[in-house]
């Protein structure tokens, strides 16, 4: 009788902690969200992306409104740049092949994410402000 009351809160005890490890693991997820956030912030300021060795770099830049940014393929194969978000505001090229480069112009503030439509896994971002 009295071992049974004794399992019985041991068992809730048991539940308690699990659920309390349950909310904590799922706040820790949702702080790790903001990645995309902490990328942009770490954004640099230039107006020149070299694409080389699959990668966009540097993977995010930061242009006021009006700055024309130019992307130079240094791979032996063709990238592209096109916007994740097809837009006549977003950039959108045509194949770049080796040594050569694609320039557009930002008219409009934003977070620009795009990527190349061959490797879509090939990722960049242009924050542009006012
Ligand atoms: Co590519």
């Amino acid at each position: 009788m009295k071992n049974k009351k004794i399992y019985g809160g041991l068992a809730l005890l048991l539940i308690v902690v699990a659920v309390i490890t349950g909310v904590i693991a799922m706040s820790n997820r949702n702080s790790d969200t903001p990645n995309t956030k902490d990328m942009t912030t770490n954004a640099v300021a230039t107006n020149a992306v070299v694409i080389q060795n699959y990668m966009f770099s540097p993977m995010a830049i930061k242009v006021k409104v009006g700055t024309t940014v130019t992307w130079t393929n240094k791979d032996s194969v063709d990238h592209t740049v096109t916007a994740d978000k097809n837009s006549t505001d977003a950039p959108s090229s045509m194949d770049i092949a080796q040594g050569k480069s694609y320039s557009f112009t930002f008219k409009k503030a934003g977070t620009y994410t795009y990527h190349c439509f061959p490797h879509p896994y090939m990722h960049g971002t242009v924050e542009v402000t006012n």
